[in-house]
């Protein structure tokens, strides 16, 4: 059995911690918290072990908190680590810990790829790269908007080729998370220089791609409006949406008013953390304008890398075939169960 622990948790590592716990094929060691808050009674509640920083001990300690050691500890004795660390905080973990202890890891998409504080040197997307990142050290794997681009483009690659001249895309991101205590401020805000173009040139390098990202206040996903730029005319709507028909992780829906109606949705059907862990085009205002066309999609921010993680971890630890880890995925996200009912509820 590979021992795997989560080294954070945050809104990603909760979710990991979630699914990891119940993979059958792992010894799931545990997570770390660096805070002593209310969110590690919920990791303990749930029979979690915690790992805290050496220091922090007795600060857990006095709050009431059982912790099982140190993070050091729980490094040294799994075979794998996940990290899902705060923005930028891979880095140290990986020079203090995982490097000198000779663990590979998986990082998150808000982790550096290139520069000084590069974590690796590839980001992983499960439809592009997944082969790709079988027996190495250290992968990233793409971020949710990272993740959706890759899901949408590669499908229009395959059936339409050099046909497609450019890809823009515009993505409304989400102001912060459902399950973050900060506030949602009552403003527009651009990126100057988005991430996203250059990330997913990582694994699509030819990808004549421009990306330019605004934060919504919203806490209910993201929505990328993709533009398509053909040589010739568009092709037909039907076209398009087989390209999508039998993908991984992409539902086609029509009667969504708005991203809210869908998260609310997979509250209400019982979805573990009310994710549905993929994109979900919106067929009513998928466009075709002369040599354009126009994708809607909205994109899961916080449940959509929780599989894609995991086929990542199976890429990098087993070494499987692709088919056969969406098998194994899939039985534990039941993605394409929560697929179907998405596109049931919004017909
Ligand atoms: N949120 C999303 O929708 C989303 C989607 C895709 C990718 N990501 C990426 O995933 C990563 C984590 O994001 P998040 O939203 O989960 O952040 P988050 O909710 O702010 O959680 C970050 C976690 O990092 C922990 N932490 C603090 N110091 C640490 C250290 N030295 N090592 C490991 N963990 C440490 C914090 O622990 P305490 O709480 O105990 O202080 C916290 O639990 C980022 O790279 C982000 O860009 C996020």
């Amino acid at each position: 059995m590979v021992g795997v622990f989560i080294n954070g948790y945050g809104n990603i590592g909760r979710r990991l911690a979630s699914a990891l716990s119940v993979d059958n094929e792992i010894q799931f060691i545990g997570v770390a918290k660096y805070t002593a808050d209310e969110k590690v009674k919920e990791a303990l509640d749930n029979h979690y072990n915690v790992f805290v920083p050496k220091a922090m001990i007795s600060a857990f300690k006095d709050r009431g908190y059982s912790v099982t050691g140190t993070v050091e500890e729980a490094v040294k004795q799994s075979d794998f680590v996940i990290d899902a660390a705060k923005e930028g905080g891979g880095y140290d973990n990986k020079k203090g810990l995982y490097e000198p202890m000779k663990k590979p890891a998986i990082f998150q998409g808000g982790e550096d790829r290139h520069g000084e504080r590069a974590v690796a040197d590839m980001i992983h997307n499960s439809r592009v790269s997944y082969s790709k990142a079988a027996g190495r050290s250290y992968v990233i794997q793409g971020s949710c908007n990272v993740s959706g681009i890759g899901r949408i483009m590669q499908p229009l690659i395959e059936k339409f080729g050099s046909r497609i001249k450019r890809y823009d895309v515009e993505l409304l991101r989400r102001w912060a998370d459902l399950e973050d205590t900060k506030a949602v401020k009552d403003s527009i805000e651009w990126e100057r220089n988005p991430h996203h173009q250059d990330d997913v040139k990582d694994f699509i390098p030819n990808a004549n791609l421009y990306v330019d990202a605004f934060k919504v206040p919203s806490r209910m996903m993201h929505l990328h409006q993709m533009f398509i730029r053909f040589s010739d005319h568009a092709p037909t709507k039907d076209e398009i949406l087989e390209c999508f028909r039998s993908e991984f992780g992409v539902a086609i829906i029509s009667s969504a008013k708005g991203t809210g109606d869908i998260r609310k949705k997979a509250l209400e059907l019982g979805f573990a953390h009310g994710d549905t862990n993929m994109v979900h085009i919106h067929e009513d205002i998928l466009k075709l304008q002369d040599d354009m066309v126009k994708i809607a999609y909205s994109d899961d921010q916080t449940g959509m890398v929780i599989p894609e993680n995991h086929l990542l971890l199976q890429s990098m630890v087993f070494k499987r075939s692709r088919e056969e880890a969406l098998k194994r995925t899939d039985s534990l996200f039941q993605v394409n169960r929560k697929r179907k009912m998405l596109e049931d509820e919004f017909k």
